[in-house]
């Protein structure tokens, strides 16, 4: 590997240590009153907001060592179901930027209520209901970084809606996220997948940023043998759909 990856990766893994103590820290102060004192109902939902963060931090570092895994190739498959998935990246992207739809969409029972408490929001689940709790069998949480990246980046790049598509292809789970955004011309379709860029749609000239998203995504889906398509051009809205087969 190179030096530079090993010591970026390095510096990653040893997050982990001083953000297992700011949650351990959290946790003793929600868990344990009759030791540290008594909370008030309003400290109490900052510290469980904090505590919630903190948790997807961790599960941030821990996706950012995995895609440096998952460039050596490494899948790790598991059982889970499209509801899990769906709802878990949902709550994890709101609970940072929404929290109070990320407290409504926890207390959804069902999946009706959750389509209804999502399109208030602007964004649309399209999904059959038997599929929602079929088993899938694949790497989870690459499943859920590659879900999670193009949800954000048309969370972002909205204008008013988001349309999420979750099913079965041929052998394949299908999911698609589709935003009514600006969207990319169709010179550009290539060079988003590469690190570092990013479009700046004001003045339609290339920057250099983060835009590690889709670099990401297209590594993670190799390496579980999916596939990537968008179509999208100026005007007209972007859709990113994935098969990743089982
Ligand atoms: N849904 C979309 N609509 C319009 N442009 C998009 C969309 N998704 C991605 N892009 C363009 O592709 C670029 C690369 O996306 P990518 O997700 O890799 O990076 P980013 O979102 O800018 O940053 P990062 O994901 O690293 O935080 C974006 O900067 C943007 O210009
Ligand atoms: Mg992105």
């Amino acid at each position: 590997m190179e030096r530079n990856r090993i010591k970026l990766e390095f510096l990653v893994h040893d997050l982990k240590v001083p953000l297992a103590v700011i949650e351990a820290g959290i946790l003793s102060l929600l868990q344990k009153q009759d030791k540290y004192g008594d909370l008030n109902d309003k400290q109490i939902k900052i510290l469980e907001r904090a505590l919630r963060n903190t948790i997807v931090t961790r599960t941030l570092v821990n996706d950012a060592l995995e895609l440096g895994r998952s460039s050596q190739g490494i899948v790790i498959k598991s059982t889970f179901t499209p509801a899990k998935l769906v709802e878990q990246t949902l709550i994890e992207i709101l609970d940072l930027t929404d929290h109070s739809t990320a407290d409504s969409l926890r207390e959804c029972r069902t999946l009706a209520d959750l389509k209804r408490c999502l399109a208030e929001q602007g964004l649309f689940l399209e999904i059959d209901e038997a599929f929602w709790e079929r088993d899938l069998y694949l790497d989870e949480s690459k499943v859920k970084q590659i879900f999670r990246n193009l949800l954000t980046n048309a969370l972002k790049y909205r204008k008013h809606r988001v349309v999420l598509k979750v099913g079965r292809g041929e052998r394949c789970l299908v999911i698609s996220v589709s935003d009514d955004g600006e969207g990319i011309p169709s010179g550009y379709h290539q060079k988003i997948f590469e690190c570092y860029f990013q479009m700046d749609m004001k003045s339609d000239h290339c920057v250099r940023g983060h835009g590690l998203g889709l670099a990401g995504v297209q590594v993670l889906l190799e390496d579980m043998g999916g596939e990537l398509t968008l179509e999208s051009d100026t005007g007209k809205g972007a859709t990113f759909s994935v098969k990743i087969p089982w």
